[in-house]
């Protein structure tokens, strides 16, 4: 609890390009919030070079993903923005997660199976420990809830056990955090393959709309999309591309899946892809421009990136401390 609040920690990770998914599925809800809990939405920077990056663009798009949280609708001064890297003790807890951590129960995590047959030429030490480092995000500001997708479910998971066992023996120690369910953000499907979750890392790019898509490829983008032969517009399992582009037409319009079928009914497919791609383009054209104003005002994101870092950083050393004093470190004389 910081006040009467409880915590919300959540991340997301500035490589790829992000995705109607990603705002649809996530960074809308963030906003709505942050009225409830206090929150911390971190750019989890550390957690992107566990696959090699370019470092100007590393940086480039930290940055841009920082702007888009505000842009989103998501206030500086209420909610805390920053950069994972600007706070150390992250790396520093997840190191001494690591000793609280066994091999076996790491061994289990599907993610890193699945990385590392992507990234066969780089199964890195920092892949393997990754879930780790994301306890250490969670723990350090005891988060009471995480909103996550399932695909993060298991490293919640781990957080959980090894924020156990790290209080059974030392006694109270870390909040175990819960997943987030409350309003879950629709879960947007690629256009291409609507079995497969819209995905930055597709290297299909129609598959996707990215958040930075202009109307004319967003609109050829629906008009591509793949859908069925029932001639029908109905809101169900067996037609999951239909169900993809109702699911995305009511989250953009704010209205329910039944309400978007009633609209639709009786019109065809091209009519109702046509309406998805404008009110999608509708929907990114705001974000696109308070994106670009933000951007331009370096001084502003600055202060913000100087303010929430120290902000962080108070809370996150707070934790640490505790930590290292129980397990045995020097006292700090400074
Ligand atoms: N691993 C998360 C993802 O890829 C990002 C993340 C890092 C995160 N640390 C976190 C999410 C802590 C929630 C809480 O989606």
């Amino acid at each position: 609890m910081i006040g009467d609040k409880k915590v919300l920690f959540s991340g997301m990770q500035a490589t790829g390009n992000l995705t109607l998914g990603n705002y649809l599925g996530a960074l809308k809800n963030w906003v709505s919030l942050t009225d409830e809990y206090e929150c911390f939405y971190c750019v989890v920077d550390e957690h992107s070079i566990t696959v090699r990056q370019d470092p100007a663009t590393l940086r480039k798009r930290a940055r841009a993903l920082l702007i888009l949280y505000i842009a989103a609708g998501i206030d500086p001064e209420k909610a805390c923005l920053y950069y994972q890297s600007h706070v150390s003790a992250h790396a520093e807890l997840a190191w001494i997660l690591d000793c609280y951590t066994y091999m076996g129960e790491m061994n289990r995590m599907t993610q890193f199976k699945d990385k590392s047959a992507k990234h066969a030429d780089n199964i890195n030490v920092g892949l393997f420990a990754y879930p780790v480092l994301m306890a250490a995000d969670i723990l350090l500001y005891q988060a009471d809830v995480v909103p996550v997708g399932i695909d993060q479910l298991q490293h919640l998971e781990i957080t959980r056990d090894i924020a156990e066992r790290f209080n059974n023996i030392y006694g109270q120690t870390f909040t175990i955090p819960e997943a987030y369910i409350g309003k879950v953000g629709a879960k947007i499907m690629s256009l291409q393959d609507p079995a497969k979750k819209m995905s930055k890392s597709d290297e299909n790019p129609n598959g996707s709309i990215y958040l930075m898509d202009d109307r004319d490829t967003i609109i050829r983008k629906f008009r591509r999309a793949v859908t069925d032969s029932e001639a029908c517009i109905a809101y169900r399992d067996e037609q999951p591309g239909i169900k993809n582009l109702l699911d995305i037409y009511s989250a953009c319009a704010g209205k329910t899946p039944e309400e978007a079928v009633q609209e639709f009914s009786g019109r065809g497919y091209g009519e109702l892809k046509a309406a998805v791609g404008e009110i999608v383009a509708d929907t990114l054209d705001p974000l696109q421009k308070r994106c670009a104003e933000l951007s331009a005002d370096k001084a502003y994101i600055d202060s913000i990136i100087k303010n929430n870092a120290e902000k962080a950083e108070w809370y996150a050393n707070k934790t640490l401390r505790k930590v290292q004093k129980k397990i045995g470190f020097p006292e700090r004389i400074r």
